[in-house]
Order: C-alpha cells, then structure tokens, then sequence
C-alpha cells in the first residue's frame, strides 16, 4: 500500500517508515517540524537503502497544502501521527492543543474524504482510560477522566473518527491505544530526541546517564505499587512501530471500526526500569525520591490479547532491550539529531 504518514519525522512515525518498509509498502510524510528534525528521514532512508523519503513540509491544518499532496499521490490509508504530545505545556496551553490536534485532525480527514482515502489508522493513547477501572486494561475498559487537554484531545478525537465512520461505513478507522513507547531502532541512527528538559521518564534517564543531568526524580516512592513507584507499560518502539504495520491488515479487511491496546502487557515500576538499565548498560542512574506528580496514576498496563488474536501482533522485545537501545541512541548522538 501508498500510505501517508503525518507526524513521520517524529519519534514514533520514523521508526514506523522503517518497518512498512521492510513489509513491502511506500509512504510519503507530512510534517511541519515542529517537533521534529529532517535528519531523521535522512537516517530513515539510509537504514532502509532508498535514496529518499518523499516529504512534504505541510501542516496538517494547511488544507491548500494538504490538497497538493493529494493531488500528486494517491493514498490506500493514513497513519496520523501528528500532534502535539507535552503532557504539562497543554496544561498551559489548552487552546494550542486543542487546536492543533483536533482543528488538524478535522483538516486531514475532510480532505482525504474529499480525495476517496477513508482509512486512517490514529495514534491514540493509554490515557484515554483516565485511572483505569481495570487492570490489566482490556479495549472494553471505559474510557475515563483525562487529567490534561491532550489527554482529552486523544480521546474526543477517538469519537469524532467513531462518529465519521458511522455516518460514512466507507470509513475504516484504526484507533491504536499506545501505552510508554521507548527504546530506539537498534542502529542507533534515529530515536528519541525531546526538547528541552524531558517529560518522560526513558529519556530522562538516558540524559542523566549521558551527564546532561545530575539525577533522576522519582515522582512518589507511596503508590499501592510493589516498590511504592508507579507502574507502567512499557513498550519498544519498533514494536509499536511493527503495530501499525499489523493495523494495516484490520483496514484490508474493512474493520470499520477497530480498537487495539499496543502494549507489553507486562508492568514496571520507575525502580525496576532504573535498576534495569543500571544492569544492562553498567552505568549507574543516581535518584532522589520527590513527590508525585500532578494528575499521575499509580498503576497502567495493558491486556493487550486483542491486538494478537486479530492482527496476529505481539511485542518482541523486553524491558533489558529497551534500556539497550534507548541508551545505544543517546550516547551515539547526545545532543539529539
Ligand atoms: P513526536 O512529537 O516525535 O511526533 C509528532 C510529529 O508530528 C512531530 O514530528 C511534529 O513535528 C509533527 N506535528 C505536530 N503537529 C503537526 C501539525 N499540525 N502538522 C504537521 N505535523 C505536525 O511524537 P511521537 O512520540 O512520535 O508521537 C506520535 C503520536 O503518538 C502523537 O500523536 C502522540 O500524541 C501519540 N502518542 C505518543 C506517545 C508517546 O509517549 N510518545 C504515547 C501515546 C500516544
Ligand atoms: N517518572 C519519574 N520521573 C521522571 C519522569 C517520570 O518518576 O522524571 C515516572 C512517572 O511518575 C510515571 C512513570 O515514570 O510513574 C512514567 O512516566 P512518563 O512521563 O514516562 O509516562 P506517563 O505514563 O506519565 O505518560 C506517557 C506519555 C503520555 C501517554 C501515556 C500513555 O507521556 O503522553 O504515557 O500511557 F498518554
């Protein structure tokens, strides 16, 4: 298939191109770079031996930009990476978010419709089930509170794709429900590579092992948690990666709408994961413990059985890989691209 990806010169959406490729399909990306590096589809190219990544420097709000990309390819679906994803900044910045990820989404979808493309394979996220009311989650745990404006983009635009293939059955929508992507593609060449101070706890890490801070804060060592830190399900984005690519054969079968949980199944806490890549990479991790932090919950991870009963999908790699990879793309490009 020709698929379009949006967002593909980001962290999940590189590591994707690698793997339709390896399964015999194109792409052309859209990104506007807002958050991410050129390189990277420099990088991807090399890893897969092309000469190039067709890429176009395109808003997914722009839809006179949009229109011209459709005008010169034809697309058999999109995976719609783009968006906005700083879980703090769209507390600050909930207009930003809110504009950007649905006022985009709106854009793209009106304009693929309009070119016959009503396929969309969506990257949604764990945190649509607010605290979850089950654990392990299962696709059929109700959604929940979201505690942020990008929780709550993830989630409306869940609807507003459900609600789109209802009134149109021509429709098939693939909403994937990620939970901790991290890790990096072996190479080293292309990874993770955040602005500023880090979010999330895997590059967090990375950068204190590469001295860029002196430490880790563990947010809250008194959850109902075995070590008291919080567990989470962690996943290898070339996992993920494959995930879309497996998402591929639900839309060949016309699921209409189809609902997968992308995870492990299998839960860490922030300790196991610092202990974990203390022992696999020999480098020690020094943490202080702090308190929680605003809007986290204690335990997330997922039943992800739907995803291997129907896609024939199953995550590969373990925690030990991730931590190698992660800390293989850091320490071979510390200061990112
Ligand atoms: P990323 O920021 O690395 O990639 C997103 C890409 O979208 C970036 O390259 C950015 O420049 C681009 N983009 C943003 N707004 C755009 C716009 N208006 N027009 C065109 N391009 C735009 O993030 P990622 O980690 O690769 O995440 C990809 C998707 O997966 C996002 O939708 C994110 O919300 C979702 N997701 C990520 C995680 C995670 O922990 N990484 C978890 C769950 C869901
Ligand atoms: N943590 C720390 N210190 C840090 C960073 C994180 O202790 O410096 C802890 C958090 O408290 C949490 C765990 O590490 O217990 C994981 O935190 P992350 O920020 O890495 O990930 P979250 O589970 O909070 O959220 C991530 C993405 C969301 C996405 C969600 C899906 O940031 O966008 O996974 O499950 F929605």
């Amino acid at each position: 298939m020709n698929i379009l990806v949006t967002g593909g010169a980001g962290f999940i959406g590189s590591h994707t191109l690698i793997e339709l490729y390896a399964a015999g399909h194109t792409a052309v990306v859209i990104d506007n770079l807002s958050n991410s590096n050129p390189v990277a589809l420099k990088r991807v190219a090399e890893i897969i031996d092309v000469p190039e990544i067709p890429f176009y420097q395109v808003d997914i709000r722009d839809r006179v930009g949009l229109e011209k990309v459709f005008a010169e390819h034809h697309f058999d679906a999109c995976i719609h990476f783009a968006g906005l994803k700083a879980v703090g900044e769209s507390v600050e910045k909930p207009w930003e978010y809110y504009e950007n990820n649905i006022g985009g989404t709106l854009v793209l979808v009106d304009v693929m419709r309009k070119h016959g493309c009503k396929n969309i394979i969506f990257s949604s996220s764990a945190t649509i089930y607010g605290d979850p009311a089950e654990i392990p989650i299962t696709e059929n745990c109700p959604k929940g509170q979201c505690t942020n404006p990008y929780g709550w983009t993830k989630s409306m635009l869940e609807q507003v794709l459900i609600d789109i293939q209802k009134a149109d059955p021509e429709w098939n929508v693939v909403l994937l429900r990620y939970f901790n992507p991290v890790g990096a593609h072996p190479s080293g060449r292309i990874g993770e590579n955040p602005n500023g101070i880090p979010n999330n706890l895997m590059p967090y890490i990375t950068q204190v092992a590469v001295g860029k801070r002196p430490e880790l804060g563990v947010f809250g060592n008194d959850y109902p948690t075995p070590d008291g830190t919080g567990v989470r399900d962690y996943i290898h984005v070339v996992d993920l990666a494959r995930g879309h690519v497996a998402a591929l054969k639900a839309i060949e079968r016309k699921c209409g709408i189809a609902i997968y949980n992308l995870g492990t199944g299998q839960g860490y806490s922030v300790l196991d994961v610092v202990k974990t890549f203390e022992k696999v990479n020999g480098i020690k991790i020094p943490y202080s413990i702090k308190p929680r932090r605003a809007g986290d919950i204690a335990t997330c991870y997922s039943n992800p059985a739907k995803a291997e009963r129907e896609l024939g999908w199953k995550a590969q790699y373990g925690l030990e890989e991730m931590c190698r990879d992660s800390w293989n793309w850091q320490r071979n490009n510390p200061n990112g691209y």
